[in-house]
């Protein structure tokens, strides 16, 4: 963990007007959630398809099985997972004002468990369930007494209701998305943490933080805008932005590096 590079993220953060946070499943791993992509993540462990919309909306039954299963097997702990440090030390730099807006691809609700109150679910919330037909939305504890007796589990009106994570192939809530967008381009700080930056759209948002996603608009003698905006990284290892979009890394793990980082503001604050 490179203490030179925390010292430098903090006057960053300290200096800025706009900080936002973009975090992916690396930020849970030390709370017990396995991440996606990294060796015995949950991509290699469930089968990818039973997430595609497609797969929900001809098999509610056998999806709702799987997700069932996931959530009782144990090595997925997604509905009982409690915030790390990370979560907390993020919620504690939203309080102290330095932190605007978190915007997660997670679907575990831990940083609102950690006390972050601007919280952009871009992928959704799995702790609910939503009906396909009318839209109500249900807690999930309610979902699996309802799931107990009959799977698919049914809304009131007698709709089927749905995880409330985005599946692959679903659209981004429409809200998060432009939220999110808007964000990333008012913003002067972008902290990425625990994120492959893989996936698309999520992973243009430090992208479009660094005006970079206006590139075709340079070969249009249109100026590329300065970017005006630090983009720096926390992860274990270098990700497709590394070197290229963001300014740096700070390699190590979240919970560790974000605890130090918030004690390099208070010191400064
Ligand atoms: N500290 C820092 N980084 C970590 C830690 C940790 N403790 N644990 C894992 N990482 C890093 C990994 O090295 C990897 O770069 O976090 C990243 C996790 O990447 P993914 O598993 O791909 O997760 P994510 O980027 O959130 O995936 C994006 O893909 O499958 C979809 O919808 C799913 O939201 C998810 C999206």
């Amino acid at each position: 963990m490179d203490l030179g590079l925390i010292d430098k993220t903090s006057d960053l953060l300290v200096n800025s007007h706009h900080t936002i946070v973009l975090t992916g499943a690396g930020i849970s791993t030390e709370s017990g959630v396995p991440d996606f992509r990294s060796p015995g993540g949950i991509w290699e462990r469930y089968d990818p398809t039973v997430f595609f919309y497609s797969r929900f909306l001809s098999e509610p039954d056998e999806v709702w099985r799987c997700v069932m299963d996931m959530s009782r097997c144990g090595d997925f702990p997604l509905w009982e997972a409690q915030p790390n440090r990370g979560h907390l030390a993020l919620a504690h730099l939203e309080e102290m004002g330095h932190i605007k807006t978190i915007i997660t691809q997670n679907i575990d609700n831990l940083h609102q468990k950690a006390g972050s109150r601007k919280v952009i679910e871009f992928h959704g919330n799995m702790l609910f369930a939503k009906c396909i037909t009318c839209g109500a939305r249900y807690e999930y504890d309610h979902v699996l007494k309802i799931a107990d007796i009959s799977l698919p589990p049914l809304c009131d009106c007698g709709g089927i209701l749905k995880p409330d994570a985005v599946f692959f192939g679903e659209a981004i809530p429409k809200e998060a998305l432009t939220e999110s967008f808007r964000s990333a381009e008012d913003c002067d700080l972008m902290l990425v943490i625990g994120t492959s930056a893989q996936v698309e759209p999520a992973a243009s948002l430090p992208l479009i933080a660094k005006g970079m996603n206006t590139l075709f608009r340079g070969f249009m003698n249109v100026p590329i805008p300065k970017s005006h905006c630090h983009v720096v990284e926390i992860n274990r290892e270098p990700t497709p932005l590394t070197g290229e979009v963001s300014d740096f890394i700070i390699q190590g793990s979240a919970g560790e590096v974000l605890a130090t980082l918030e004690e390099y503001v208070h010191r400064k604050t």
